[in-house]
C-alpha cells in the first residue's frame, strides 16, 4: 500500500473555544464551503459541550464531529470527567488523546493516553492519539527516539485489528501555536519515524495502511507543501480550524 492508497484525514481541534451557539453558527458558515469535497475525512473536534449542536448542525454533510478527550473507566467516580460512551451516544466518532496541552497542563502521560485509547477503541470510537517531540529534545537530537518511545508506549496492548480505526498525529510541540511549523522535510521524516516504529510493531502491512497526521501551525499558506509528503496523510489543525475560509483551503489541499 502506498500514500496514495492511504486516507487522508483534515481534523479541526477547536481547543477551549466557541461556546454551542457559536460553534453551530461555524458549521453553518463551512458546510457549504466543504460540500461535495469527499478526497479527504474532514472532522472537528470539539468542547464536549459543543457536541450536541455541532452533530446536530452537520448532519447529513460530509463534517463528522470528535471530541477532544475522553476518560478511561466506563462510569462511576471521576467528577468532571466523560466517558467514552458518553461521547458515542452524543454521536461523536472521534476523540483526540494525548494532545500535548492535556499532557502539559493536565498530567496526562503516556500511560493514561495507552488508557483513554484502549478504552475509546472498546467503545468503538476512533481515536487521534499526539505524540511529538518538545523544542529541547529536537535540539538535542532526540526527536526520533522520543516519538518513537512515546507511540510503543500509547499503543500498548492495542492489536492489530484495533490499528485500523487508530490515528497518528505527529505534533511537534514546539510549532503548537507558535506560528512556527517544522519544514515539510521535519515533517515527512518525523511521520515516518513513526510509521517505521508501527512497522516493527505491527508489521508493513498496518504500517503502510495507518493514517499520520501533521499537526502545529498547518495553515491555508503551508499546508498544501505539508499534505504532499509521502508520510502526511492529513493535518489536526488549531488555530486555522476556528477559520471557515483557512479551513477550507487545507481542505481543498487535500482533495
Ligand atoms: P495549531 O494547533 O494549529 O494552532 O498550532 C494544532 C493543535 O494543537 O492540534
Amino acid at each position: 500500500m502506498n500514500k496514495a492508497k492511504r486516507e487522508v484525514v483534515i481534523a479541526g481541534n477547536w481547543k477551549m473555544n466557541k461556546t454551542p451557539s457559536e460553534a453551530k453558527a461555524l458549521i453553518e458558515e463551512l458546510k457549504p464551503m466543504v460540500e461535495g469535497k469527499n478526497g479527504c475525512k474532514i472532522v472537528l473536534c470539539v468542547p464536549y459541550v459543543d457536541i450536541s449542536a455541532a452533530v446536530e448542525a452537520a448532519k447529513g454533510t460530509n463534517i463528522r464531529i470528535g471530541a477532544e478527550n475522553v476518560h478511561f473507566a466506563e462510569s462511576g467516580a471521576y467528577t468532571g470527567e466523560i466517558s467514552a460512551k458518553m461521547l458515542l451516544e452524543c454521536g461523536v466518532e472521534y476523540v483526540i488523546i494525548g494532545h500535548s496541552e492535556r499532557r502539559q497542563y493536565f498530567g496526562e502521560t503516556d500511560e493514561t493516553v495507552n488508557l483513554r485509547t484502549k478504552a475509546a477503541l472498546a467503545a468503538g470510537l476512533k481515536p487521534i492519539v499526539c505524540v511529538g517531540e518538545v523544542k529541547e529534545e529536537r535540539i538535542s537530537g532526540i526527536t526520533d527516539e522520543i516519538v518513537s518511545m512515546q507511540t510503543k508506549l500509547d499503543l500498548a496492548g492495542i492489536s492489530a485489528e484495533d490499528m485500523k480505526n487508530v490515528i497518528i498525529a505527529y505534533e511537534p510541540v514546539w510549532a503548537i501555536g507558535t506560528g512556527l511549523t517544522a519544514t515539510p522535510e521535519q515533517a515527512d521524516e518525523t511521520c515516518g519515524v513513526i510509521r517505521a516504529t508501527l512497522a516493527k510493531l505491527y508489521g508493513n502491512e498496518v504500517a503502510e495502511a495507518t493514517v499520520i497526521q501533521y499537526g502545529g501551525s498547518m495553515n491555508a499558506k503551508n499546508a498544501a507543501e505539508l499534505l504532499a509528503k509521502t508520510n502526511v496523510d492529513g493535518g489536526l489543525i488549531g488555530g486555522a480550524s476556528l477559520k471557515p475560509a483557512d479551513f477550507t483551503v487545507i481542505v481543498d489541499a487535500a482533495q
